[in-house]
C-alpha cells in the first residue's frame, strides 16, 4: 500500500489515501468513488477520459500517453490512469469532468409506470405519465470504472465479495436515485438488462455465470422487493446465462407494436453485447448472443461519446466543400457518428474494404484527403478518426455478420426468407440510407427490409408495466426459446477473419 496526495480540481480539498500498488489509478480510484461518471474503456488505454495529472514525480509516459494526450498536457503531467500505477511521493490531481444524469419531467401529472433499461454502459428510463406524456432520462452505469462490458465487470466482482457488493451498491444506489429523482416511489417499474446486470444489481453470486457451463440459477419473471429506496419491481424473464430480461422485453414490444404479422423474422439488439432472436414461427425462437465491444457505444474510441449532447456528433454530412456536420471545436463522435463516417469515407474510395486508407477516385475524395496525415484523418487540429477506430468498427461489424449468419445456418433460412429485420439500440438510428449496405452489415436488397426500433428494452418494459397480456406472453417465453452459443465449436474462429471487411462477404445470400 502506498499513502498518496489526490487533490480533487473541483472542490480544492486535499484528501491522502492508501493505494494499492498492485493494482492501477484508474483501478483504485475506482475503488474510492473517484472516477466513478465516466465513460472509460477500462485500461485498454484508448479512450483518454481517465486522465489524471500528476503534480509530483510523475511517471515517465508511456507509449499510449503519447499516443493519446498530447505534448502540452504530457509536459503538465498528465497520464493516462488505467496504465499508471502508484510509486511513492506522489501527488495526484482528478480533473472533474461533466456529471452524465440527464432527466427532466414531462409532465406534472402522476406517473402510471416507470420503465428501466440497465445497460451495461448507460442506464436508460422512462415515466408514463397519466396524460400519456412519456419523461425519459439516462445516465451512466456506476460500474464503468470496473469494465467496460460484461466479462470484465464479472471479472471484478468475482476478485472479491466487497468488489461484489461494492457494485451492487452503486447500480442499486443509482436506481434509487431515479425513482427519487421521478418522484414516484409507489408507481409499477419494471427493470430490464442483461443476466450480468441484473444478477450484479440484485447482489447474486455471479460464479455459475461466468464458468462454462454458464448457467442460470435465478430466472426473473418475478418482483422483487431490495430496499426501502426502490420500490416493488418486476423482472422480465431471463432466457440463457447471455440473453436477459432485456431481450425478452424487447421480443414483447415487437411482437405486440409491430405493423405487421408474419414470420420468420430477426430481432438484433445491438450494445455493448449483440443479442439476435431469429423468430422462425410464433413458437419457435433461436437466438445467440456476441460480444461486440462498447464501440458502438461510442466507448474505447479515440473520440467517441456515450450521449448524444449538443457537442457530440452524430451523423457526417458529404457537401460540395468536404465533410461537414461536426458542431463545434471541440466535439466527439456518437457509435452513430463513426459508422456515418466510414460509410461516406467508403463511398468516396477514401478506404478500402480492408478499411486502410488509400487515394480515393471520387471527385469529392481530393478535398477530404488533404486532411489525412499519418494513417489519421483529421476533422478539426484536434478531432480525428483513426486506423485503431476504423479496425474496433470493423469488428463490430464483423460480430454482427456471423451471429447472424450462423442463425439462418442453424435455421435452414437465408436472407432471402427474412420478412423484417427489427434493429434495437441506438445502432442505424442515424446512419445515411443504403450505409448499412454500404459497410457490409447486410446484403444488397436488405436495408429496404430493416426497421430501426430504437430502445426495446425500455419500450417493452413499460409494456410489461401496463399490459397484463404482454405479461402473460413473456412469461411463456423461455419454453419457446432456444440459445444456441456461437463460440462452441470451430465456427466463431474459422469465421470471424472473412468478415473482417467492408462488404458482406456470403455472395450467396445477396438479395437480388
Ligand atoms: S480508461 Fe484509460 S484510456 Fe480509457
Amino acid at each position: 500500500m502506498r499513502k498518496i496526495s489526490i487533490y480533487l480540481e473541483s472542490s480544492l480539498e486535499t484528501q491522502e489515501l492508501h493505494f494499492d500498488s498492485r493494482k492501477t489509478y484508474a483501478q483504485n480510484l475506482f475503488t474510492y468513488g473517484l472516477i466513478r461518471e465516466r465513460p472509460l474503456c477500462s485500461g485498454l488505454g484508448l479512450c483518454g477520459q481517465c486522465k489524471i495529472k500528476f503534480v509530483s514525480n510523475s511517471p515517465k509516459p508511456k507509449p499510449k500517453d503519447l499516443q493519446i494526450l498530447s505534448p502540452r498536457e504530457l509536459e503538465l503531467g498528465y497520464r493516462l490512469a488505467c496504465i499508471h500505477f502508484p510509486e511513492s511521493n506522489q501527488k495526484i490531481e482528478i480533473p472533474s469532468t461533466k456529471g452524465y444524469f440527464n432527466f427532466s419531467k414531462k409532465s406534472q401529472s402522476p406517473a402510471v409506470c416507470l420503465g428501466i433499461d440497465l445497460g451495461t454502459t448507460t442506464i436508460k428510463w422512462a415515466l408514463i405519465h397519466a396524460d400519456k406524456e412519456v419523461s425519459k432520462g439516462q445516465c451512466l452505469n456506476p460500474q464503468m470504472g470496473a469494465g467496460a462490458e460484461v466479462v470484465s465487470r464479472l471479472a471484478f466482482a468475482l476478485e472479491s465479495e466487497k468488489n461484489r457488493q461494492l457494485l451492487t451498491t452503486l447500480v442499486q444506489a443509482k436506481v434509487g436515485q431515479i425513482v427519487s429523482k421521478a418522484g414516484e416511489n409507489k408507481c409499477p417499474l419494471v427493470l430490464a438488462g442483461n443476466p450480468a446486470m441484473i444478477y450484479l444489481f440484485l447482489g447474486l453470486e455471479v460464479r455459475e455465470l461466468s464458468f462454462a457451463p454458464f448457467n442460470l440459477n435465478y430466472w426473473g419473471g418475478c418482483e422483487e422487493l431490495l430496499n426501502p429506496d426502490i420500490p416493488k419491481l418486476y423482472i422480465p424473464p431471463l432466457l440463457g446465462a447471455f440473453v436477459g430480461a432485456d431481450i425478452s422485453a424487447g421480443l414483447t414490444y415487437i411482437e405486440f407494436e409491430r405493423d405487421e404479422d408474419g414470420y420468420p423474422y430477426l430481432f438484433c439488439d445491438l450494445g455493448t453485447n449483440g443479442e439476435m432472436v431469429l423468430v422462425k414461427d410464433s413458437r419457435t425462437f433461436l437466438c445467440t448472443s456476441v460480444a461486440m465491444g462498447p464501440a458502438l457505444e461510442g466507448v474505447g474510441l479515440r473520440f467517441g461519446s456515450v450521449f448524444g449532447d449538443n457537442d457530440v456528433c452524430s451523423r457526417f454530412f458529404l457537401t460540395p466543400s468536404g465533410l461537414s456536420g461536426w458542431p463545434q471545436k471541440d466535439f466527439r463522435i456518437s457509435g452513430s457518428g463513426y459508422l456515418s463516417l466510414i460509410g461516406i469515407l467508403l463511398q468516396l474510395g477514401i478506404l478500402d474494404r480492408n478499411g486502410h486508407f488509400q487515394e480515393g477516385r471520387h471527385p469529392l475524395a481530393r478535398k477530404v484527403q488533404a486532411r489525412l496525415q499519418e494513417n489519421r484523418l483529421y476533422l478539426t487540429e484536434e478531432v480525428y478518426l483513426s486506423a485503431h477506430d476504423i479496425e474496433e468498427i470493423l469488428k463490430v461489424k464483423a460480430a454482427f455478420n456471423l451471429a447472424i449468419n450462423y442463425l439462418l445456418e442453424k435455421a435452414g433460412l437465408t436472407f432471402r426468407d427474412i420478412r423484417r429485420i427489427f434493429i434495437a439500440g441506438a445502432f442505424g438510428q442515424h446512419v445515411q440510407g443504403g450505409s448499412l449496405e454500404e459497410l457490409g452489415f447486410l446484403p444488397q436488397g436488405m436495408e429496404a427490409k430493416t426497421s430501426f426500433v430504437g430502445n426495446t428494452a425500455l419500450k417493452g418494459s413499460v409494456l410489461l408495466c401496463q399490459d397484463e397480456r404482454a405479461r402473460n406472453w413473456v412469461e411463456g417465453l423461455k419454453d419457446k426459446v432456444r440459445y444456441i452459443n456461437l463460440a462452441h465449436g470451430d465456427y466463431l474462429a474459422e469465421n470471424f477473419a472473412k468478415h473482417m471487411r467492408f462488404s458482406f462477404v456470403d455472395e450467396d445470400r445477396r438479395i437480388g
